[in-house]
C-alpha cells in the first residue's frame, strides 16, 4: 500500500469514529461538527499539508450518573484574545457531584464538566499579552459576555449572560481546549494541584469580601464542606475569629483540628445553640454569618444567628424557597448578601497567598485519580465516609 492511500485510509478511519461519536449523541464541540463537514477533497488538502485529523479523549457527562469516553478533534489555532491549554488538573467539588446527580440548576447534558482548573499554555492567538507559551495557569471558569450591565460594572462573577466551564460549557476533563487568555491567571511557584485549587478557594474569598469582616469580629461560618472551608482561610486572613456551625461532627473535628478554629457548635432541636453561641463571643451574636450549606432549612434560619446591624451571606446555593418573618431582618437592620462565583483580583490574590506560604494547601488535597479512572472513582467520593475535600484529577 502506498503511503498516500495508507494515510487515507487512516483519515477514513478517523473521520468515521468522529461521525460514531457524533451518532451516540455525546456532545461534542461544534469545532467537531465544522470538522465533520470534511469531504474527500478536503482530505487530500491534508494529506497535501501532510496533516491528520488527531482525536483526543474526554471525559464526558451524558446524563446524569453516566460518565464515559469521548472520542474529539483536537482544538483548532487559538484566535485573537485566545490561548489553547494543556490540562495538568482538574478539582473535583460539590457542583460536579450535583451535576452527576442531576441535581444541578441550569447544567445540560452531555456536558465535559470540570471547572477546577491546573494548565499550560502551549500557544497564543494575535493580540494575547496577558500569558506565553509554557505558563502555568490557574482558569478563572466564568465566561462573562462583557456587555451586560453587570459586566459594564465590573461584576462580570454574575454576568446576565454568565456561561460556567463544566456547567454550562464544556469543561477541563480533556487534555486540550481553547479559552479566552484574559481567563488565565498563572504562577511561577505554584504547583499544577494548587493551581486547581484556587477556585475552590476563590468562592470562600468573595462570600468573605462580600460580608467584610473587621478585625477581631466574630464570624459565623454555617457548613463545614469545601466551601465553608474556603470562608475559613479568608475570616482567619482578615483577622476576624471563626465559629462554625455544622450537623456534622467528623468536620467540626477537622475545623478545630486542621482549620485551627476555636469554637464549633452543632444545631439543637431547641434554639439552644444560641446561648452557646453567645457564650463564645462574651454574649453577643456574631456581625457576620455565612451560610455555606445549601440547605434552605439552614438559610431561613441563619437570620437567627445575626447580630443587631449584622451581615448575612448565603454562599451555599438552594432550588428551594428561603423564608423568613420580616420583623427578625428589620428590627436587626440586617444586610442580606448573596455571594455567586469569584471576582479576577480574587484569582491574583490566592495565588499570591499560597506563593507567599500564607495558605497551606496541604490539607486541602485528600484524593487523586488518574484520568480515565476518575469515572470508577468518582462515586465513592460521594460518599462522605471517605472525607474527600478535595479529588483531583491528573489529565
Ligand atoms: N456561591 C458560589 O458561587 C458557589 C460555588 C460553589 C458551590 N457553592 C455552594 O456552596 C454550598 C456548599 O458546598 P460544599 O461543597 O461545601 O457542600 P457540602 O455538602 O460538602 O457541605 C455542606 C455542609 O453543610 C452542612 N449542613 C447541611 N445542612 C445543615 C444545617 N441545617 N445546619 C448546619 N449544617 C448543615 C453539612 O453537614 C455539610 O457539612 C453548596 O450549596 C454549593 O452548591 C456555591
Ligand atoms: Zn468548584
Ligand atoms: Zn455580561
Amino acid at each position: 500500500m502506498s503511503d498516500e492511500t495508507q494515510a487515507m485510509q487512516e483519515n477514513e478511519e478517523q473521520l468515521s469514529r468522529v461521525s460514531r461519536v457524533k451518532a451516540s449523541g455525546t456532545g461534542v464541540q461544534p469545532r467537531l461538527t465544522r470538522r465533520l463537514r470534511w469531504t474527500r477533497s478536503d482530505l487530500k488538502v491534508n494529506l497535501r499539508r501532510q496533516t491528520r485529523i488527531d482525536i483526543m479523549k474526554a471525559i464526558l457527562l451524558e446524563k446524569p450518573q453516566h460518565f464515559s469516553i469521548a472520542q474529539i478533534s483536537e482544538p483548532a489555532s487559538p484566535g485573537r484574545g485566545e490561548a489553547l491549554v494543556r490540562v495538568h488538573r482538574v478539582g473535583i467539588c460539590g457542583t460536579d457531584f450535583s451535576g452527576y446527580l442531576g441535581k444541578m440548576p441550569f447544567y445540560s447534558y452531555p456536558r465535559i464538566p470540570g471547572h477546577e482548573l491546573g494548565v499550560e499554555v502551549l500557544s497564543v492567538g494575535e493580540g494575547v499579552t496577558e500569558v506565553r507559551p509554557g505558563d502555568r495557569c490557574s482558569v478563572e471558569p466564568y465566561m462573562n459576555c462583557q456587555t451586560c450591565p453587570a459586566c459594564g460594572r465590573g461584576h462580570t462573577n454574575c454576568c446576565e449572560n454568565l456561561q460556567v466551564l463544566g456547567v454550562h460549557t464544556d469543561g477541563g476533563l480533556r487534555p486540550q481546549f481553547i479559552v479566552p487568555a484574559r481567563k488565565l491567571h498563572t504562577s511561577t511557584k505554584l504547583t499544577f494541584d494548587q493551581l486547581a485549587l484556587v477556585e475552590t478557594l476563590a468562592i470562600g474569598c468573595h462570600a468573605v469580601n462580600r460580608g467584610h469582616p473587621l478585625n477581631g469580629e466574630f464570624v459565623l461560618v454555617i457548613g463545614a464542606g469545601p466551601i465553608g472551608l474556603s470562608t475559613m482561610e479568608f475570616i482567619r486572613l482578615a483577622g476576624a475569629r471563626t465559629i462554625v456551625l455544622d450537623l456534622n461532627p467528623q468536620r467540626l473535628e477537622f475545623c478545630r483540628k486542621v482549620m485551627r478554629v476555636d469554637h464549633t457548635l452543632v444545631p439543637c432541636q431547641d434554639g439552644s445553640e444560641l446561648e452557646q453561641l453567645k457564650s463564645f463571643t462574651g454574649g453577643e451574636l456574631p456581625a457576620l454569618v455565612i451560610d455555606a450549606t445549601g440547605s434552605n432549612k439552614s438559610m431561613s434560619n441563619a437570620l437567627n444567628y445575626v447580630g443587631f446591624a449584622g451581615r448575612l451571606v448565603f454562599v451555599g446555593i438552594t432550588t428551594a424557597e428561603v423564608s423568613f418573618g420580616h420583623p427578625m431582618m428589620h428590627r436587626r437592620e440586617m444586610t442580606l448578601l448573596a455571594s455567586r462565583n469569584a471576582l479576577p483580583p480574587d484569582f491574583k490574590r490566592i495565588i499570591q497567598l499560597i506563593e507567599e506560604g500564607r495558605i497551606d494547601t496541604r490539607p486541602w488535597i485528600t484524593h487523586h485519580a488518574m484520568f480515565e479512572e476518575m469515572i470508577a472513582q468518582f462515586p465513592a467520593w460521594l460518599n462522605p465516609e471517605n472525607r474527600v475535600l478535595k479529588a483531583l484529577v491528573h489529565v
